[in-house]
């Protein structure tokens, strides 16, 4: 009985003491403190106020009838001022071990979300910028939501939505057009970082905006030569966007849509809001909603020379992502500073009354950076994604040489433990936080990382590597009694389908990481304290060798979600 069985559980009780009443909503807890046993509730409080009733009095009656209906209950504790703890039979336990080594592939998984597409948008590069450090945050968070979504039966829809239309692109025109012979065939030689460095010296130029604007304006009106420089531009980015999505070992992308897809949808958007009257047209000849009297400031759709902006494209990517796609939740995955961005785009469309508003949502994160110094001399002042990824996985690959210099495949484990390590670090702080990479912290083998985790899972199944064929027959015997911590250890095992749900309640995949690092910690603890090769009683030997099966198979399972692979030996 896990935490949704026992909330029924307990709604049962309610009704069978209290009769056929409304159920305030109460929560199912897991105790801080483990002596207080594997769950706790506070119904009874809640319930106090409904039935102005003592919490005391409403303890008493549930828990007895929560005692006589479940034998799954080991034991119930009342603590005052009114919560119940449980305890899950240890017989319970062993049989629910047993489920899910029958089932090892189903182990997480969920139907819950069947019949829900959820678009998830992320690692939106730009156009002829190199991905860099920051577009990591977005990439790692978006996949890792994306892997957790797919796993309880959710359609999940990726896309980039990459920056390929705007005046930045016009600068870019700009100055190739203009650029001399050698530098021509500088971009022709290594386009992409050529054309990065193009990019930068133009913007140094004062007149680079002016200019920009212009021919992003014949761009956005179909000039020949601008169209033809421009695709070219795009399939050059694309290709670097595919390979820095590979590196880090991402899933592929359902959609790879740039802002410019959205191009023919642009002007029926600009006369809906000026016949709804939601926009008006200023002397200069551009398009504004006014969004003042709400804090919100003035929404720009299109400017006075006539090109439309970023919101613009963003009101018409909900418009086809709803009609395309009927999504049931439509997220972006985008740094905190474009907060004021998407409450115009959402207000806006409301307005507008576009379908999928009220469902879409800015999954917003807080700052990753580097320590200074730390690879900055590599690629000038932009820490490339490139860069952090080699620095990883050459430090990954340092510490597996000095801890154990005889290991197979050294290289793909170090790349495994390197992207890894760099993945958790990300994922294990709530996103909204700003954080600070530390190479250090993010690589060590001990304390909540990556690689601690994985190494967990590799000694686990170095122990498994060790038994026996008669040892692993996957029955366990339900009449053993277990110590304090194996108890726990399996509670906490058990926990993985919980867990995965909080973590999607709010898309927090920090919540599922740091869940993985508390099982590992207490299978350290385990390892450490009880024997399980040199158990001479063969039941016990069989269960504990059950026990490292299942948590090896929820640390697996756990990090895959979070897009982080464990190898079998580190
Ligand atoms: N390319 C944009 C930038 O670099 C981010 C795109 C975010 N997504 C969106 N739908 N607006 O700022």
């Amino acid at each position: 009985m896990l935490r949704a069985n026992l909330k029924n559980a307990i709604s049962e009780a309610i009704r069978n003491k209290f009769g056929d009443i409304a159920i305030p909503e109460f929560s199912v807890e897991i105790p801080e403190n483990p002596e207080h046993g594997d769950y706790a509730t506070n119904a009874a409080l809640i319930l106090a106020h409904t039935l102005k009733q003592s919490p005391m009095e409403i303890v008493a009656l549930l828990s007895v009838e929560l005692e006589a209906k479940n034998p799954e209950l080991r034991k119930i504790e009342v603590v005052p001022p009114g919560f119940i703890n449980f305890i899950l039979s240890d017989k319970e336990l062993l049989a629910r071990i047993e489920g899910v080594l029958q089932n090892p592939d189903e182990w997480g998984k969920s139907k819950d979300g069947q019949g829900k597409t959820v678009m998830v948008e992320y690692l939106q590069l730009n156009i002829a910028k190199r991905p860099h450090v920051g577009h990591l945050r977005s990439a790692v968070i978006g996949d890792a939501i994306k892997r957790t979504l797919d796993s309880q039966g959710y359609h999940a829809v990726s896309d980039t939505h990459v920056g390929d239309w705007g005046t930045q692109f016009g600068i870019l025109l700009w100055a190739y057009k203009q650029a001399d012979k050698d530098t021509k065939k500088k971009i022709e030689e290594d386009p992409f970082s050529q054309l990065e460095v193009l990019y930068q010296t133009a913007n140094k130029d004062e007149n680079a905006n002016e200019f920009g604007k212009a021919e992003f304006a014949k761009l956005e009106k179909g000039d020949t030569e601008n169209r033809k420089i421009w695709q070219w531009m795009v399939e050059i980015s694309m290709e670097k966007l595919e390979e820095s999505a590979s590196r880090l070992g991402l899933l592929s992308f359902d959609e790879h849509k740039g802002e410019s897809s959205y191009e023919n949808d642009m002007p029926a958007i600009v006369t809906l809001t000026l016949e709804k009257g939601v926009a008006k047209k200023t002397e200069e000849g551009a398009v504004i909603v006014d969004l003042e009297n709400e804090g919100l400031d003035q929404a720009i759709l299109v400017k006075s020379d006539g090109a439309s902006t970023y919101l613009l494209r963003d009101l018409a990517t909900i418009k086809y992502r709803k009609e395309h796609w009927n999504f049931w939740k439509n997220l972006y995955l985008v740094d905190v500073r474009q907060s004021h961005h998407f409450k115009q785009v959402f207000r806006v469309a409301e307005l507008l009354r576009f379908e999928g508003v009220n469902e879409s949502e800015h999954v917003e994160y807080g700052f990753m950076s580097l320590p200074t110094g730390a690879i900055s001399t590599r690629a000038g002042n932009i820490i490339s994604l490139e860069a952090v990824c080699d620095e990883a996985i050459h430090r990954a690959r340092e510490v597996i040489k000095e801890k154990n210099p005889d290991l197979e495949n050294a290289n793909v484990v170090a790349h495994k433990v390197g992207i890894g390590a760099l993945k958790y670090f990300d994922l294990s702080h709530n996103r909204r936080s700003d954080i600070i990479f530390k190479w250090d912290e993010a690589l060590s083998f001990e304390g909540n990382t990556g690689p601690y985790i994985q190494y967990t899972y590799a000694r686990l199944k170095s122990i498994l590597r060790k038994t026996t064929d008669q040892d692993v027959e996957h029955s366990v015997s339900n009449t053993i009694g277990l110590d304090s911590l194996e108890h726990r250890l399996v509670a906490a095992g058990l926990r993985l389908g919980e867990t995965i749900e909080d973590a999607l309640e709010d898309f927090m995949p920090n919540i599922l990481a740091n869940y993985l690092y508390n099982l590992a910690k207490l299978a350290n603890e385990f390892y450490h304290s009880h024997p399980v090769l040199q158990e001479s009683d063969p039941a016990k030997k069989q269960f504990r060798l059950s026990l490292i099966s299942l948590v090896a198979l929820t640390l697996a399972k756990g990090l895959s979600l979070l897009g982080i692979d464990a190898p079998e030996e580190m």
